[in-house]
């Protein structure tokens, strides 16, 4: 959570959280690296049994700890291991993205995508260009915990 913390520097790099379902996404993810393709170190990638299994509890509290922009990457609808698990969460997470924006945060800041395990280039390409339009947004100041903060910046 190091970006947080020189946010106001010319070099400052954001900091974008990934919930991967365990049974594509975060295997695509695993393709792209086996496959040597890169993608920025600012995503910190979190395994998740299914984007289904994703409350937006988790979302608001990886920006109440510093993250920048959240990305939620599932099995492509009628992939989903438990056959309806990304169909329950596309609903659930499209309901908070509107609830999100309603509340006054950029939207752009929350994204959801359909990444297959075979689809380490499309994993690698989604988490450049969010990393890329997070970068333009700049940090993230609205949602951050004030406690939490106290704690970081007095060690
Ligand atoms: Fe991947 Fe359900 S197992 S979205």
């Amino acid at each position: 959570m190091s970006a947080a913390l020189n946010e106001t520097s010319a070099d400052w790099e954001p900091l974008v959280v990934a919930f991967c379902c365990n049974w594509c996404s975060y295997a695509g993810g695993d393709l792209a690296g086996t496959s040597r393709m890169s993608y920025p170190a600012n995503v910190k990638v979190i395994r998740v049994p299914c984007c289904g299994r994703m409350n937006p509890m988790f979302v608001l509290r990886a920006f109440q700890r510093g993250a920048d922009g959240v990305l939620v990457a599932g099995c492509h609808p009628g992939d989903c291991h438990y056959s309806t698990g990304n169909y329950h969460g596309r609903r659930r997470l499209s309901a908070f993205k509107r609830l999100f924006e309603f509340a006054g945060f950029e939207p752009e800041r929350f994204e959801v995508r359909w990444i297959s395990s075979s689809e380490g280039d499309k994993f690698a390409e989604e988490m450049e260009t969010m990393t890329a339009k997070i970068k333009a947004l700049g940090p993230n100041r609205k949602m951050r915990d004030a406690r939490w903060q106290s704690v970081t910046q007095s060690k």
